[in-house]
């Protein structure tokens, strides 16, 4: 992959190199308290005007369809502000289509594109869009790994208009979870939480052949107990995906650590209560892994030298269903002091640990580019990167 040295080497050579475009991925969490994705593009941002270019920074922002082009909701200005704060350099906001201004215009150190899924031609991976936006840059970077899995005009086909390279991010983020997927140290375990089994097939069937361990939590659990034939209640089960797990099941060599016991209740604002598999009452609804089964994940959390993790392991964000998340934290945190190579990722699995983020040997950005790549997928923004 075309690196970030490998940037600075470009630039040093080139005289004629006065403007880089970078490619971040500012689609924040609607409440933007967690400026994180910001964060991360902010050592690359930063070298690039060191180095005395201009920045242009593009992004996208949510998923707006065709009718809400005019939304202020899917305006990146709304978060201009606080990639300002965070980089600590002004940052001018070009609300204008890039099709109706001229590339010279632009005279601001930093300077932020409006979403990029204002245009049809993004996700097409459209090429006169993507010529478009290259003559904003006499250079490019990705710095949004997190979008690397989407072949889109301005991750894919953009590198054939313009000398590409990775920021320092996307960088430290394969770099990072490749830790946890190759030469890994074993016993390894992979805990995968989440809603919903359809969403994450592939990942859950590679586990279960390379992991040593494979935690099925959230509420994809009930999916796994109930095609067992045990009756999850109220819980919220995928009837379609019963085959699926079935098939993981049978054919994982990795040991499929299922909950024995949960934290029920009839409310999600209620109180729960703990109780085994066989002794859920009637009309209650599983939410989170119940005490037996947390203490049995954590003693194979102290045995691994390897552990990845994705997906809540249950309704962490109601302080009734916490416990699990909190106590499987601490004994990452712990484990990792004592050389426990611990790698986090997606949205909410970063927001269930909170303060311990930093904690951990590594905490991924992403959400689907993360399960893609531990999947063994291509990711097509890291293949045009490649030299
Ligand atoms: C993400 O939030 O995972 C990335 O920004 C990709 O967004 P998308 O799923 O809308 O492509």
């Amino acid at each position: 992959m075309r690196n970030f040295a490998d940037f600075q080497k470009f630039v040093a050579e080139n005289d004629g190199v006065q403007r880089c475009l970078i490619r971040c991925d500012l689609n924040l969490p609607s409440d933007v308290e967690d400026l994180t994705r910001v964060y991360a593009i902010r050592d690359t941002v930063l070298s690039v005007l060191d180095m005395g270019l201009q920045v242009v920074l593009i992004s996208h922002y949510k998923r707006p369809k065709p009718e809400d082009v005019a939304n202020p909701k899917f305006s990146l200005q709304n978060i201009v502000k606080n990639v300002a704060d965070v980089l600590e350099v002004p940052v001018h906001f070009e609300k204008s289509s890039v099709f109706d201004m001229e590339p010279t215009a632009i005279t601001e150190r930093v300077t932020l594109l409006e979403n990029l899924r204002f245009y049809e031609g993004e996700t097409k991976n459209d090429d006169e869009l993507a010529a478009r936006l290259a003559k904003f840059g006499d250079v490019y970077i990705n710095d949004a790994f997190s979008v690397s899995h989407r072949a889109h005009a301005s991750v894919s086909a953009i590198t054939q208009y313009l000398p590409s390279f990775a920021g320092r991010s996307l960088q430290r983020e394969v770099e990072g979870i490749s830790k946890a997927t190759s030469n890994i140290a074993r016993p390894y375990v992979a805990i995968i939480g989440g809603s919903k089994v359809s969403s994450k097939i592939d990942v859950l069937k590679q586990l279960s052949q390379t992991a040593d361990y494979l935690v099925v939590a959230g509420a994809m659990k009930n999916t796994f107990l109930a095609a067992q034939g045990f009756d999850l209640k109220a819980s919220m089960v995928e009837q379609e995906q019963f085959d699926t797990a079935r098939e993981i099941l049978k054919n994982s060599k990795a040991e499929i650590i299922l909950p024995t016991d949960f934290t029920v209740s009839k409310d999600i604002n209620t109180d729960g209560v703990n109780c085994a598999l066989a002794d859920i009452p009637d009309g209650f609804e599983c939410f989170d892994i119940g005490e037996t089964t947390t203490e049995r994940v954590i003693s194979i959390i102290k045995k691994c030298k390897t552990l990845l993790w994705n997906g809540a392991l249950g309704a962490f964000e109601f302080a009734n269903f916490d416990k699990s998340s909190k106590a499987i934290t601490k004994a990452i945190v712990e484990a990792t002091k004592g050389g426990l190579v611990s790698v986090i990722g997606g949205g909410e699995t970063v927001a269930s640990i909170g303060e311990y983020k930093k904690d951990m040997t590594f905490v991924s950005t992403a959400g689907g580019a993360f399960l893609e790549f531990v999947a063994g997928y291509e990711l097509p923004g890291l293949t045009a990167l490649e030299a």
